[in-house]
């Protein structure tokens, strides 16, 4: 197969173009497959053929063609993809090491995230989205075998890679090429990163090709950068570019001596024995030519093992400034790591549950397992110190309820809000439907509803009820399921359904449509709760007085809205059976119309005391529906 394609290339290469270099330096699939098979490919044909088009565009104008970026974040199964050519390549050789790069990524089939790096160009997709990356785990260098014979050789290539690692990040672009001493070298970052990012992605690259000298050839591969250095020219003359006007003058480079003079001084052997270790581990990376998982996509990676001291460092001591937020499952807090990542980190407070950790390392793995653009990723754990510890990925924006009814109260426009629901819906499908093993979440309601960058929503806490012991999780609001939110029949019974998020599921978006609290009593003139004045309203043909005054009435149409709050009712009614699943109710909110075979039935209302309202406690008797009131006593029949 590999023999095949080669020979394909070469005879279309000389044919064709001049070279697009495609000497295959790293290549990985995710060990995940996308769920919709057929429909999966054609969003990542359609991802693909946008590289291509926006990239022969890019040609076709001034501008020269050599990095394109093309997402389908709606799909079912979203394609984030990105892909870059080495900058000295012309349009031409650029367009064909794409097609040789996506001939090579097809070979994953329906993974949901694959790479492939060659010496000319990098693609790449992954399920969400991967562009900020910088360094991950699994950055190499690439050394091939043959030693240079000159003895400059090493000292000059390592002096031109250590230039461009400085100036590179300051040209604009991102790239450099330069030739000095019969050295060859260019450096390149993702033009997605920041100058920041760039400078320490370029910087581990540097540590990792240091140890190919004296080979004539050297790489170094990254998620966010390239590298590489040869005895030969592979670019362009009139590529080069001058170099010390984007270098910093010597005067670091003096300071630098100085603090070393001093610190080498005090200690020597502790920096001796800093260079030793780093000596080894490079020289076990340097195996030559290697091609494989290395890279560590987002998709490759299991969870992390932290060690707990680094943990607690990072939330300084786990201080009060650093809480984010306390939860069911024990308090969040706000962690720096070395690396400079702003992660949170919850400390459970089950730890004492023993049943919790003998299960907790095969719960994480399950977890860690999850991804999805509407669920927070797990990072990794750390179980040896005395608390159990989860790192997850930081969400700058907060919690949805801060947004709804909280200091940022009215913020959210309608837009906004619907692509909220949409999006809690689609991460509920597919921890219930889509995973291999069905989660039910247990405890949605606005707080653990997390809001990224872009005000999509990550949903928070998933799979933490597992790790409750089976017949206890119920007994507790506390830990699984919060007033307000649950559903009847678990909150009284423990009857355990996905369909149990499905209601939960349904008061969030009462809330966020009406920008109340489900479990605030003080609603209007009487005293009653958010789901009881829904169905009241919409009994009597007024759904439309349930929406937020803050929203703008041109940003919406009260028919659209008047559907919502129907989906939303769908889902909190009181037959378990009569809910759709979470699936069928992202069908039902991307299909506009009216839904008018579905109608939906009296919830049960459930009061601060958790008592059970049967429908004789409301004003409303009066319905054409309730024929399927269901009283609590229809629960414990079951
Ligand atoms: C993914 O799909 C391929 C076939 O397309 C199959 O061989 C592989 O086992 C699947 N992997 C998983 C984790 O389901
Ligand atoms: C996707 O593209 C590949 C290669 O061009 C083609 O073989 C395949 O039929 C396409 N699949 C779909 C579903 O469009
Ligand atoms: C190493 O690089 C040189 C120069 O590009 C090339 O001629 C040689 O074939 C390469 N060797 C291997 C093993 O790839
Ligand atoms: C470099 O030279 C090639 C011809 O060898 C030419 O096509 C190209 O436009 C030149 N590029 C620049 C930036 O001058």
């Amino acid at each position: 197969m590999h023999r095949i394609i080669v020979v394909v290339v070469l005879l279309w290469r000389s044919r064709v173009t001049a070279d697009p270099q495609t000497t295959l330096l790293n290549a990985g699939c995710s060990q995940y497959n996308a769920s919709g098979n057929a429909a999966f490919v054609a969003t990542l044909n359609e991802t693909l053929a946008d590289l291509r088009s926006s990239l022969s565009s890019a040609a076709a104008g001034t501008s020269a063609a050599s990095f394109a970026t093309a997402q389908r974040p709606r799909a079912a199964d979203p394609v984030y993809a990105l892909f870059q050519c080495r900058a000295y390549l012309s349009s031409a050789d650029c367009l064909a090491c794409l097609s040789v790069a996506e001939a090579r990524i097809r070979r994953c089939g329906n993974a949901n995230g694959a790479r492939v790096i060659y010496d000319g160009c990098v693609l790449r997709y992954e399920s969400s989205t991967f562009f900020d990356q910088t360094t991950l785990p699994g950055n190499a260098g690439v050394c091939n075998g043959s030693a240079a014979s000159d003895a400059g050789f090493s000292e000059a290539a390592k002096a031109l890679v250590r230039d461009l690692t400085s100036a590179t990040p300051r040209v604009s672009g991102f790239f450099a090429a330069a030739e000095r001493d019969g050295v060859f070298a260019v450096a390149q970052c993702v033009e997605t990163v920041n100058e920041e990012g760039c400078a320490q992605c370029l910087t581990v690259a540097d540590a990792n090709i240091e140890s190919c000298p004296p080979d004539t050839d050297g790489r170094s591969v990254d998620a966010g950068c390239f590298m590489r250095y040869s005895s030969k020219s592979f670019f362009p003359a009139n590529q080069t570019v001058d170099l010390s006007q984007f270098l910093s003058s010597g005067k670091s480079n003096k300071k630098g001596a100085i603090i070393g003079g001093v610190v080498g001084g005090i200690c020597g052997l502790l920096l001796l024995a800093i260079v030793a270790l780093l000596w080894i581990k490079r020289s076990r990376r340097r195996q030559g030519f290697r091609t494989g998982d290395l890279l560590g996509a987002t998709e490759l990676q299991g969870p992390l093992n932290f060690h707990y001291k680094d943990l607690k460092a990072a939330t300084n001591n786990f201080s009060e400034e650093n809480k984010l937020g306390e939860g069911g499952f024990g308090d969040v807090y706000k962690g720096t790591l070395k690396n400079g990542k702003t992660v949170a980190v919850k400390r459970l407070a089950i730890a004492q549950i023993s049943r919790a950790k003998a299960d907790f390392q095969s719960e994480v793995k399950l977890i860690s397992n999850v991804h999805h653009r509407n669920l927070v990723r797990l990072l990794g754990c750390s179980s040896k110190g005395q608390d159990l510890l989860l790192v997850y990925e930081y969400m700058a924006n907060s919690s949805l309820n801060k947004f709804i009814f909280g200091d940022r109260q009215g913020f959210l426009n309608w837009k906004q809000r619907f692509n909220i629901i949409v999006g809690m819906a689609r991460g509920l499908a597919y921890l219930h439907q889509e995973f291999h093993v069905c989660i039910i979440h247990r405890d949605i309601k606005s707080s653990n509803i997390l809001l990224d960058d872009d005000f999509q929503p990550r949903i928070a806490d998933f799979g933490l009820a597992r790790l409750l012991p089976e017949d206890q999780s119920h007994l507790s609001t506390k830990f699984a399921g919060t007033l307000g939110y649950t559903a009847p029949e678990y909150a009284i019974h423990g009857q355990l359904s996905e369909k149990v998020d499905t209601y939960s599921f349904g008061v969030v978006v009462l809330e966020i449509i009406s920008g109340r609290k489900s479990n605030d009593a003080q609603l209007e003139p009487v005293i009653q709760y958010l789901l009881e004045w829904a169905w009241k309203l919409y009994e009597s043909g007024d759904s439309i007085d349930l929406v937020d005054r803050s929203l703008d009435p041109t940003e919406y149409s009260p028919e659209e809205m008047k559907r919502i709050v129907k989906i939303a009712l769908l889902c909190t009614q009181s037959t378990v059976s009569a809910r759709p699943t979470m699936s069928e109710v992202v069908v039902l909110l991307l299909s506009e119309g009216d839904h008018d075979r579905l109608q939906p039935t009296r919830p049960t209302f459930i009061d601060a005391t958790s008592r059970v309202r049967g429908d004789g406690s409301t004003s409303t008797g009066s319905s054409s529906t309730s024929n399927a009131t269901v009283s609590a006593s229809q629960f414990s029949a079951r």
